[in-house]
C-alpha cells in the first residue's frame, strides 16, 4: 500500500514525539512491505515565526491532499502574550474546520501495567476498554446566536444539530462498535433537551442497520458517574459537542497519564487527523523525557481508522503493551520496580518489537 502522510510536528515536545511516530511507521512500512511517502508542513508557533501565521495555505492545502496527517502539539510560553489571530491554538482549530473533521475518537484503555497510576481503584478500572465517540463541529459550541446581550447582563447560548449531523456521527459510531466488542451506549440528555431527543430518535432509527450491535441509551449525568464507578460495562460511548468534551476528560483518569492517550478526528471522506491529546508541554521539552507512546498510538490509529490497515495497528498495541509490561516506563509513568526511559529509547523498544 503506498500512503502520503502529513506530518505536523507543531511545537514543544510535538516535534518529540512526531521523530518517534516517524520511525515507527518506517518500520511498519518495512515489515509489511508499504511505502508511506512523508510530507512535514508547519503549523501552531513555528508557522507563526517562518511564515506570520499560525495556519498557511500550504500547509491546509497539503493536508487536503494527504491520505492522513498527524498533529504533534501546538503551543507554548512564547507565543502566550500575542494577539488572538495569532495564536498557535488558532493553527489546530483552522486545521480542523478546513478539513470538516467532524468524528472525535478517543480510546481510553487502561494498560495493566499502569493500574495503580490511576487515582481511582485498581479493581473498578481493571479491564475498561472504550472508545468515546464526540461529536466535533456542531452542537453548543458552534450554535448562533451566542451573544451577550442587554448591556451583558443576559447570555445565548444555542445547542444547534441538523438531521444529517447527527446522522454522520451516529453512523460512525455503529461502525466503530461493529469494529470492537459490538455494545454501543448514546449518551444524551432526552429528558431535557429537544436536541437530544431528535439524537435518541436518529440512534433508535439506525440501529435496525446495524443488528449486531447492542444499543443503550444513558442520560449524560448517570454516564458522568458510571464512568467512574463502573468503566469496564462501557465498548463504544457516542454523544454530541459538549457531553463528549466532558466525559472524555473525564475517562482520561482511566488511563493514568496524558502521554497515553492518542485521538483521531475523521471527515466524511475518509482524511483524518491524529493526534495525542497531551499539548507542548514546554515545561520538559528539549529535554528528551516526552512520552512518545500517545503520539504512537495516534499513528496506530491512523492505520486502523484511515488505512484500514488492522494487523498493523494490533502490532504498535501490541507492542505497547509488552514494552509496558516488561517495566519499561517513561518519567510520567509511575511504575513500581520498573526501568525508567526516554523519548529516544522508548522508540527504539517499539521499532525492535515492530
Ligand atoms: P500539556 O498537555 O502540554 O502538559 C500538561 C502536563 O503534562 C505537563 O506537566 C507536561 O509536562 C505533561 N505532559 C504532557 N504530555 C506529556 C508527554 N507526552 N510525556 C510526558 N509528560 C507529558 O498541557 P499544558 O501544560 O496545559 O499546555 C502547554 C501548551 O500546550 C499550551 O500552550 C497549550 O495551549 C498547548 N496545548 C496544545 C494542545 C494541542 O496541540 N492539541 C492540547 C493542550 C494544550
Ligand atoms: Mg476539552
Amino acid at each position: 500500500m503506498k500512503k502520503r502522510i502529513v506530518l505536523l510536528p507543531g511545537d514543544g515536545i510535538g516535534k518529540e514525539v512526531m521523530n518517534s511516530a516517524k520511525e515507527v511507521l518506517s518500520a511498519i512500512a518495512e515489515e509489511f512491505n508499504h511505502t508511506f511517502n512523508f510530507e512535514t508542513h508547519e503549523i501552531g508557533g513555528a508557522a507563526i515565526d517562518s511564515y506570520g501565521t499560525p495556519l498557511p495555505e500550504t500547509t491546509v492545502d497539503a493536508c487536503k491532499q494527504a491520505d492522513a496527517v498527524l498533529l504533534g502539539a501546538v503551543g507554548g510560553p512564547k507565543w502566550d502574550q500575542n494577539p488572538s489571530h495569532l495564536r498557535p491554538e488558532r493553527g489546530l482549530l483552522g486545521i480542523r474546520k478546513a478539513l470538516d473533521l467532524y468524528a472525535n475518537l478517543r480510546p481510553v484503555k487502561g494498560f495493566k501495567k499502569l493500574l495503580h497510576a490511576s487515582p481511582l481503584k485498581e479493581e473498578v478500572i481493571s479491564g475498561s476498554d472504550l472508545l468515546i465517540v464526540r461529536e466535533l463541529t456542531g452542537g453548543l459550541y458552534f450554535g448562533t446566536p451566542s451573544e451577550r446581550r442587554n448591556n451583558g447582563q443576559d447570555v445565548v447560548d444555542t445547542l444547534a444539530y441538523s438531521r444529517k449531523e447527527i446522522e454522520r456521527i451516529v453512523d460512525k459510531a455503529f461502525q466503530a462498535a461493529q469494529g470492537r466488542r459490538g455494545r454501543l451506549t448514546s449518551v444524551d440528555k432526552a429528558n431535557v433537551l429537544e436536541s437530544s431527543k431528535l439524537w435518541r430518535e436518529i440512534v433508535e432509527e439506525k440501529k435496525t442497520q446495524y443488528p449486531d450491535v447492542v444499543v443503550e441509551h444513558v442520560l449524560v449525568d448517570a454516564a458522568a458517574m458510571k464512568l467512574i464507578t463502573n468503566p469496564t460495562q462501557f465498548d463504544v460511548i457516542v454523544t454530541e459537542n459538549m457531553f463528549g468534551d466532558i466525559l472524555s476528560d473525564e475517562a482520561s483518569v482511566l488511563t493514568g497519564s496524558l502521554g497515553m492517550l492518542p485521538s483521531a478526528s475523521l471527515n466524511e471522506s475518509g482524511v483524518g487527523l491524529y493526534e495525542p491529546a497531551h499539548g507542548s508541554a514546554p515545561d520538559i521539552a528539549g529535554k528528551g523525557i516526552a512520552n512518545p507512546l500517545a503520539m504512537i498510538l495516534s499513528a496506530a490509529m491512523m492505520l486502523r481508522y484511515s488505512f484500514n490497515l488492522n494487523d498493523e495497528a494490533k502490532l504498535i498495541e501490541d507492542a505497547v503493551e509488552a514494552i509496558l509490561d516488561s517495566g519499561f516506563h517513561t518519567a510520567d509513568l509511575k511504575v513500581q520496580n520498573g526501568r525508567q526511559v526516554g523519548t529516544v529509547e522508548m522508540t527504539h523498544l517499539v521499532v525492535d518489537y515492530i
